[in-house]
């Protein structure tokens, strides 16, 4: 085939991982709809693909997955970089000489009797300055299918990389490589005549990542964040890498925008824990008194946010991708329309179940469950059989321009000016509904330091906290202790500091029920976040942080919520808290060594308030 580009580069390397994988054929991919056409049609002929009924949901399809490759794989991710301590001990270490020998090894031939698509593409709108340009081979038309949904693809971004590479002074991105190569294959190379299955992936599973040299290289999986390379291994573990060299922010978080009666916007980012709703809160729809005062909420990104400090002293973001992988279990028109309404075309679900209609269905999007399903093995489904129809981790990948309340500014190359900050865990006790931080330290210690409960795990550990600083536990592509050093030297590059904030809408009363209501009724804590960052609301300062009293926040209109559920929703309780400073002193034992002194005393200034 001919190369649609003169990259020389590029060609090289593709050159060299055809060499290696041996592949049938290599497709370049263009990102057109007659590519989507042709290749979800190859993925509903190969089996993979069922398309749904086109009168209900237009150009989609469900996708079910072997159900031994279901999730990303923390525990076959790795950082690969010279010293153990780079990586940090949250992170899994490998030699990097070590391991691109073994994926060498894994890689060689992997591609046989297979189609090595070539995936030009961009994550970040193309004309920002933090824009990041990866080019992803695989063996995998349904990554290819997912990857145009979730970035930009395509031979606009191909044009892009030739277009620099040939600038009389090319524009070295992080003068280092003109784009981030991505290495995934399936890893079941098939010989002449044998029989491919549905869903092929490898029992061996390796998802690696090289900072120093920039690259990712992904085996044995075609699912989610261990497949789509441009999402948590590009855009968080390699771009946090590349953000603390010069100077900006990668991180798991959703950026949402929050527009007053009186027309101005508060854009806010928001970290919480993978399974805490981002997507839920990203997508708020404001409470009908809100509504009908003139509210609205708009979204810029549901899971990532880059964020760099602006010539105007502020920190802007842009979300670097351009569709959404959500959690459908559990999304329905009453916990989430927006994402429902996002999904309604040309979306791609996986390990849903399958209606007798042709369209999907999962757990909670109706009150009441089909009369029969094809659950997401493929098998029949009834009410009562004993088994959820959808898998917990089942998907949509939805395109954000379809969303209803997008921002206008979603893609624009500047970003938006953030002024929240807000972290948040699943917690049942001790974290009231929200406090503000004192400060930027004060703030870099509470992402630091959250967590959320475990729910389901392995014995002992319910109820346990699970740290996970500003929610980047598995996706920190470096040592955690000199990340948050990295936060606290933010500081000093922005004359805009956002505010800080700390919510949970978890917490539960001594018999088990939550005490906040949660979803759009979030919108009044919002509230109180927008009104400080505009200097309008009042606080008190507390011992952990600034609070809202019951008169500053607006509980007008929350049927059945008065002063003494405020107060059992904000109460704070020192035993609690000092059960928490200790739990909070094993994880920071853990990164000693790189942990920032600054952190170390804010737990003391913490322990000290506690007297
Ligand atoms: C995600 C995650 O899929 O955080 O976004 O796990
Ligand atoms: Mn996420």
């Amino acid at each position: 085939m001919k190369t649609p580009t003169t990259h020389g580069v590029l060609l090289k390397w593709v050159t060299d991982m055809t060499t290696l994988c041996i592949p049938d054929q290599v497709v370049w991919c263009d990102g057109s709809q007659d590519e989507w056409n042709r290749l979800t049609q190859l993925l509903v002929d190969q089996g993979t693909f069922t398309r749904l009924n086109p009168a209900m949901r237009p150009n989609s399809f469900l996708a079910r997955s072997n159900p031994s490759d279901v999730a990303r794989v923390e525990d076959r991710t790795f950082i690969c970089v010279k010293r153990p301590d780079e990586a940090g001990p949250t992170n899994n270490w490998a030699d990097p000489a070590e391991m691109k020998a073994i994926l060498l090894g894994k890689f060689r031939g992997a591609m046989k009797g297979r189609t090595m698509y070539v995936i030009p593409f961009c994550m970040g709108p193309l004309d920002s300055p933090l824009a990041k340009i990866g080019v992803e081979i695989s063996d995998s038309p349904y990554v290819v299918v997912n990857m145009r949904i979730m970035c930009h693809m395509g031979s606009h971004v191909l044009q892009r990389l030739e277009d620099e590479a040939n600038a009389v002074t090319p524009r070295k991105r992080d003068g280092h490589s003109y784009f981030i190569p991505c290495a995934h294959t399936v890893g079941v190379p098939l010989e002449a005549g044998q029989a491919d299955s549905s869903w092929p992936c490898n029992d061996d599973k390796y998802i690696c990542h090289f900072p120093d040299a920039r690259e990712i290289w992904s085996y044995g999986s075609g699912y989610g964040g261990n497949a789509l390379l441009g999402k948590k291994c590009l855009a968080l573990r390699i771009a946090s890498n590349i953000a603390r060299e010069h100077k900006w922010m990668a991180e798991h978080m959703l950026i949402t925008g929050l527009h007053s009666p009186d027309g101005s916007v508060t854009y806010v980012a928001a970290a919480f824990p993978s399974a805490c709703g981002k997507t839920n809160m990203a997508m708020l729809v404001p409470p009908k008194e809100y509504a009908e005062a003139g509210w609205k909420s708009s979204v810029v990104g549901d899971d990532i946010a880059w964020l760099w400090p602006h010539e105007d002293g502020k920190l802007h973001a842009i979300n670097p991708e351009t569709g959404f992988f959500g959690v459908a279990p559990g999304t329905s028109y009453s916990t989430n329309p927006i994402a429902m309404d996002s999904m309604k075309s040309n979306t791609i679900f996986t390990n849903v179940a399958l209606t007798d209609d042709g369209d999907v269905w999962w757990e909670g999007m109706t009150k009441e469950a089909p009369a029969h399903l094809i659950d997401w093995t493929g098998q029949d489904w009834t009410p009562d059989c004993g088994r959820p129809s959808s898998h917990a981790n089942a998907r949509f990948t939805a395109p954000a321009a379809q969303c209803p309340t997008i921002d206008p500014n979603w893609q624009n190359p500047d970003g938006v000016a953030i002024d929240a900050i807000i972290f948040g865990g699943r917690r049942a006790t001790t974290m009231p509904l929200v406090f503000q931080a004192f400060n930027w330290g004060h703030g870099v210690y509470l992402g630091a330091t959250m967590g959320s409960e475990m729910t389901a795990a392995a014995a002992g550990t319910i109820g346990k906290v699970r740290r996970d600083p500003m929610a980047m536990l598995p996706f920190c592509g470096y040592n955690m202790g000199a990340y948050f050093a990295h936060w606290l030297e933010m500081r000093r590059y922005l004359t805009h500091l956002p505010r800080i904030f700390h919510v949970n809408w978890f917490r539960k009363s001594e018999d088990g029920k939550f005490l906040w209501p949660g979803f759009g009724e979030n919108m009044r804590v919002l509230d109180w976040i927008v009104r400080r960052c505009k200097g309008e609301a009042a606080g008190h300062e507390t011992q952990i942080g600034w609070t809202p009293s019951y008169d500053d926040f607006n509980h007008f209109g929350l049927a059945g919520f008065g002063e003494q559920e405020f107060a059992n929703c904000m109460a704070f309780d020192r035993k609690e808290w000092k059960q928490e400073l200790v739990s909070q002193a094993e994880f920071f034992i853990e990164l000693y060594d790189h942990l920032p002194k600054e952190l170390l005393f804010q737990r003391e200034l913490l322990a000290a308030r506690l007297v």
